[in-house]
């Protein structure tokens, strides 16, 4: 078992990048009035095929050329118990959207933390893809457009330690106003 959701986040966007899109959003939703957690991630990748998506949830199905594929499986376990649910929109040719909920309030729920290294991980991991990034949480808000990150070169002006460190310092004073991190 995965023991932060920011893992299972992590999970979901690698399987958006590898599905080649170039635009991934990770919307996060917390409200805990309603009792509620929702996790979303949209991508322009390939899409599924039916077959694939029927298989999709099944851990010995992978089209990575491996015996398993977990990600989904895991986190669709993760959600059922805490009383929550995985679904799946797909278009071939156009992109998939994972939406997972949970129970905000459900004792085995797992829990959110370092989202901002989880994201700086992203970011940095693949430059060639925008990642946007929405948070809400009790009526607070937090947006980080990482997509103006795309495509710089790897030069002393480009990505290197500087630029990553303040990205992840604008991450993590984001997150913090919102109580997170
Ligand atoms: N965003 C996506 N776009 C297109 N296909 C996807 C997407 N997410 C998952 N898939 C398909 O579903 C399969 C199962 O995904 P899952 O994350 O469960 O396993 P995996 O990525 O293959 O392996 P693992 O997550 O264990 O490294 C993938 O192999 C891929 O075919
Ligand atoms: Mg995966």
């Amino acid at each position: 078992m995965m023991e932060d959701l920011s893992l299972h986040v992590l999970d979901i966007a690698e399987n958006a990048v590898a599905a080649g899109a170039t635009r991934v959003a990770i919307l996060i939703n917390e409200n805990e009035r309603r009792d509620a957690l929702t996790i979303l991630v949209r991508d322009n990748g390939r899409g599924m095929s039916r077959r694939t998506l029927r298989r999709a949830l099944d851990p010995f199905f992978s089209t990575k050329g491996k015996a398993t594929g977990l990600g989904l499986p895991l986190l669709a376990q993760a959600a059922e118990q805490s009383g929550g649910r995985l679904s799946i929109r797909t278009t071939p040719g156009q992109g998939t959207k994972v939406t997972v909920r949970f129970r905000f309030h459900h004792i085995d729920r797992p829990p959110l933390t370092r989202m901002a290294a989880t994201l700086a991980a992203l970011i940095f991991g693949h430059a060639d893809v925008g990642f946007f990034y929405r948070h809400r949480r009790n009526g607070l808000v937090f947006r980080y457009d990482g997509s103006r990150l795309r495509n710089l070169p790897s030069t002393t002006a480009g990505i290197g330690p500087e630029l990553i460190r303040t990205v992840t310092g604008e991450l993590r004073v984001g997150l913090k106003r919102i109580g997170r991190t």
